[in-house]
């Protein structure tokens, strides 16, 4: 199949273009070239997408067979890519599992959960997610939507559940403790790069995938504590995790708090039973730990490990919590 992914260079399109070209895909990659070079064998087209203009035009000099989009955001994306890939046998696009909101009305959250996002990402990847729907239905619109829950990669790093930071590696490795949320039980799943990539790729060409919408999860779940037992074990060094209220650490400036009011504050458990069914090889085989090892091993042969030595909001948050009485217990 001669494959178009819009985005290709990015956490989880690298993988995604790794594994087509593994299966001998023809691909072509369409991004800015801001992020890093193509990979050899790969066509790569140089173009921002927010020109729809060029965009549209150079997308429909070709037809492909099949189309995956990582990068796009809110209904204006998606009408731009309906337009851009009216004739392609088959469009993949990436959504994510926060349209579903963070107050389920049961778990595992399925598909076809009621979408009540919280967030403007959320709310924008549903009105997407709707549009194209409704092109599949209006038009054929050969369209497949996919909800990925966190992903994680050597691109993205080791994420922490209080904020998007990374500074507490750092911490860890000088033995200070670390803040969770609440008790840091909430419930989560991780799953790595190449194992989304397994899902995108192997959704390709079914046609009893179109105008469907699958989840892209690991079967069952971890808490936060038990990721970060997990990172903590890679890392080689155990710390004490203080568990602190929600409120409380909104009340604190914390850079990146978006990540953890939005997403890891909240229960999250989504089923991957509908990807098993219908894609058959996707079968996940990175383990946490594995994985996170993986990562962290790229941090640091790239020296992204940000020194934990400015950061001063965490020790203040600890101090906090420990005036008004005992950290929250964690299991
Ligand atoms: N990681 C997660 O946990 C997670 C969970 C759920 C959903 N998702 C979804 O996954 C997708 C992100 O995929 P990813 O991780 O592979 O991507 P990414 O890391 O965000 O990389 C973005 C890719 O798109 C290109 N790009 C960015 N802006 C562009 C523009 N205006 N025009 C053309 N190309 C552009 C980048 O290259 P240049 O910068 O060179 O243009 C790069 O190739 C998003 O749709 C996100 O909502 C991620």
């Amino acid at each position: 199949m001669h494959v178009c992914v819009v985005g290709g260079t990015g956490n989880i399109s690298t993988s995604i273009v790794r594994r087509l070209l593994a299966q001998g895909h023809e691909v072509t990659i369409v991004n800015r070239g801001q992020r890093q070079p193509a990979p050899p064998g790969v066509c790569h087209l140089a173009c921002d997408r927010q020109d729809r203009t060029a965009f549209e035009a150079l997308m429909r000099r070709q037809r492909y067979d099949a189309v995956i989009d990582m990068i796009c955001f809110n209904r204006e994306d998606a009408a731009s890519s309906c337009r851009a890939f009216a004739d392609t046998g088959h469009f993949v696009m990436c959504s994510t599992v926060c349209t579903y909101g963070v107050d389920p009305d049961w778990f595992p959250v399925t598909e076809d959960h009621p979408l009540r996002p919280i967030s403007d990402y959320g709310r924008n990847k549903a009105a997407a997610d709707a549009l194209f729907l409704e092109a599949y239905h209006r038009d054929g619109f050969p369209v497949t939507i996919v909800k990925p829950s966190t992903t994680y990669g050597p691109q993205l790093g080791l994420l922490r559940q209080a904020a998007w930071d990374y500074t507490w590696i750092d911490r860890v490795r000088q033995g200070r403790p670390i803040v969770v949320c609440g008790d840091g039980n909430a419930l989560h799943q991780f799953m790595h790069v190449d194992d989304a990539a397994m899902g995108f790729v192997g959704l390709l060409g079914r046609r009893g995938c179109q105008g469907q919408t699958y989840n892209l999860v690991n079967r069952g779940f971890h808490t936060w504590a038990d990721y970060h037992r997990t990172a903590m074990a890679v890392i080689g060094r155990q710390v004490e995790l203080v568990g602190v209220p929600l409120d409380t650490l909104a009340r604190f400036d914390i850079p990146g708090f978006g990540f953890c009011r939005e997403i890891s504050a909240h229960n999250s458990y989504y089923s991957g039973e509908r990807l098993c069914r219908d894609v058959p090889e996707f079968r996940p085989v990175v383990g946490l730990e594995q994985g996170l090892a993986a990562v962290l091993a790229a941090m640091e042969s790239q020296g992204r490990i940000p020194s934990a030595d400015s950061v001063t909001w965490e020790d203040q948050v600890i101090a906090a919590q420990r005036a008004v009485g005992p950290p929250l217990p964690t299991a």
